[in-house]
């Protein structure tokens, strides 16, 4: 094996984004971590100038090109992205220069992800306030005003939700990421008796199992290596209401506890030697549908049928277009305010391209990008295609399949980067994407079209992530 290719291997499975332009800020290395953190494909920003890829960035706001510029290193710069579901990936970034033995300077940028810890870092923060706060109502969680939406399927699960706050028993909200189950949850709550006791959200799946567990049940002393007496989620949130987000990404063993809970209301600590009695409600969420996680035993049976006394089916974006364009304008309202805009509305086109547009991040995508638009509208009171461009057509290019088919294969051509292996890996899945998206995602006919068995196929289509629409 050559040297680049050990040096690539590494480069793509270190848990850092790595990003390195040359003298003239073209991008001469950036691995798969970096293309994730910044929603971009690997092979779109190799071998191009940066200001041509990124074109909301200038050479003043662009870090790489500062160092280069100045020779300056920056550190610990905090940045945030948009995922290709439209959510907030938190960055801290640090630029060197890197010196040429030919004088030329080069930059380097090294990034890490920390949206997991800052997300941790500010519920502890938040829990903390809230303990310290003695009147519970004021502390300004969603109501069902709040959700905004004519749509009929909408409107039902509204109505379903708000008896179902009536009551005490378990509910489960099923719908796809940026639908609004936290909305649900906290306007569930808000609207029930408990909605002076507390209400807690924790993400089943930000945490590895064994924290979990103490997170949840709470510690007591010599129960693992260094715990303490640490009260859990459970008994914090008792008389109030606790939202366990992402249920079915904890392990079946946890799942017993939680069963245990739900049916008896009893729980036991880690490492401690008495039951304890906790009286929560439980308010849970999934975005992959429940049976379909039953079948995978990713969820058990028991609980499921213990959690979904009520179960909230909650619409995606695309499957209540009416709400788009009144939803669009309702974030318009509320960032005009916020940021001390007089934005008046969206043009023809971007309306149009709203409503054309599949939202794989539903209600949270469109409302970052209506902020993101906002943010650089200037003195504009119309949003326009240019100002969403850089949140939405990125996206849809990278989700649709094709798009940059014949881009993607001349690209390569002027990459001498590549192995010939990769080369022609790039230029066979990009084939397969342009005849899958001929035959509208029929794999069957597109194996004929490619002389291949379905199967080999299929193995294909999975080994080089291929959306079929
Ligand atoms: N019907 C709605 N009306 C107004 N705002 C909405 C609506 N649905 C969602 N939102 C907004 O969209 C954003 C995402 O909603 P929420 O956090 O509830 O989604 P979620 O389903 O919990 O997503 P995830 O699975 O990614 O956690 C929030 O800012 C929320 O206020
Ligand atoms: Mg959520």
């Amino acid at each position: 094996m050559k040297y680049h290719n050990y040096l690539e291997i590494i480069l793509d499975n270190i848990n850092e984004g790595i990003h390195i332009v040359d003298e003239t800020g073209m991008t001469v290395v950036y691995n798969q971590k970096m293309a994730e953190l910044e929603n971009m494909e690997k092979s779109t920003v190799l071998g191009k100038n940066l200001l041509k890829v990124f074109p909301s960035l200038t050479a003043e706001s662009s870090t790489l090109l500062q160092t280069l510029k100045s020779g300056r290193v920056i550190r610990d710069n905090q940045q945030e992205y948009l995922n290709k579901y439209g959510q907030k990936i938190t960055t801290i970034s640090t630029t060197i220069p890197i010196y040429l033995e030919n004088g030329t300077i080069w930059a380097l940028e090294i990034a890490r992800d920390i949206t997991k810890i800052k997300e941790l870092y500010h519920r502890i923060v938040s829990l903390q306030e809230r303990l310290y706060t003695d009147n519970q109502s004021e502390r300004g969680f969603y109501t069902f005003a709040d959700i905004r939406g004519e749509d009929e399927k909408l409107k039902k699960v509204i109505k379903y939700a708000e008896q179902a706050a009536q009551t005490d028993s378990s509910i489960l909200i099923i719908g796809d990421t940026g639908t609004g189950k936290e909305l649900f949850a906290q306007s569930i709550h808000s609207s029930s008796k408990r909605r002076k006791q507390p209400f807690i959200a924790q993400n089943c799946a930000a945490l590895p199992e064994n924290l979990l567990e103490g997170i949840l049940f709470g510690t007591r002393k010599g129960g693992f290596t260094g715990a303490v007496n640490r009260k859990g989620l459970f008994e914090q949130a008792d008389g109030g209401t606790l939202l366990l987000d992402e249920i079915n990404s904890i392990s079946p063993a946890l799942q017993a506890k939680l069963l245990r809970v739900l049916q008896e209301g009893l729980l036991r600590p880690v490492g401690g030697e008495n039951d304890l009695k906790v009286d929560v409600r439980i308010i849970a969420t999934s975005n992959t549908p429940p049976l379909e996680a039953i079948k995978k035993g990713n969820l058990r049976e028991d609980l499921y049928y213990r959690l979904a006394v009520v179960s909230l089916y909650l619409p995606m974006l695309s499957e209540r277009k009416g709400d788009i364009i009144r939803l669009a304008e309702y974030f318009i309202a509320k960032y005009n305010q916020k940021l001390k805009l007089a934005v008046a509305g969206l043009s023809p086109g971007v309306k149009k391209l709203f409503l054309d547009y599949s939202w794989p991040g539903n209600v949270r995508q469109l409302q970052h990008t209506i902020e993101g638009a906002m943010n650089i509208i200037g003195d504009e009171q119309i949003i326009r295609e240019e100002h969403i461009i850089p949140f939405l057509i990125e996206l849809e290019n990278d989700n649709e399949q094709g798009v940059r088919g014949e881009e993607a294969i001349l690209v390569d051509h002027n990459r001498e980067k590549l192995s010939l292996p990769e080369r022609l890996n790039q230029i066979e899945k990009s084939i397969i994407k342009d005849t899958l998206k001929k035959t509208g995602g029929n794999v069957t006919i597109a194996a004929q079209e490619l002389g291949l068995r379905r199967q080999s196929l299929q193995y294909r289509i999975d080994k080089y992530n291929i959306a079929r629409k």
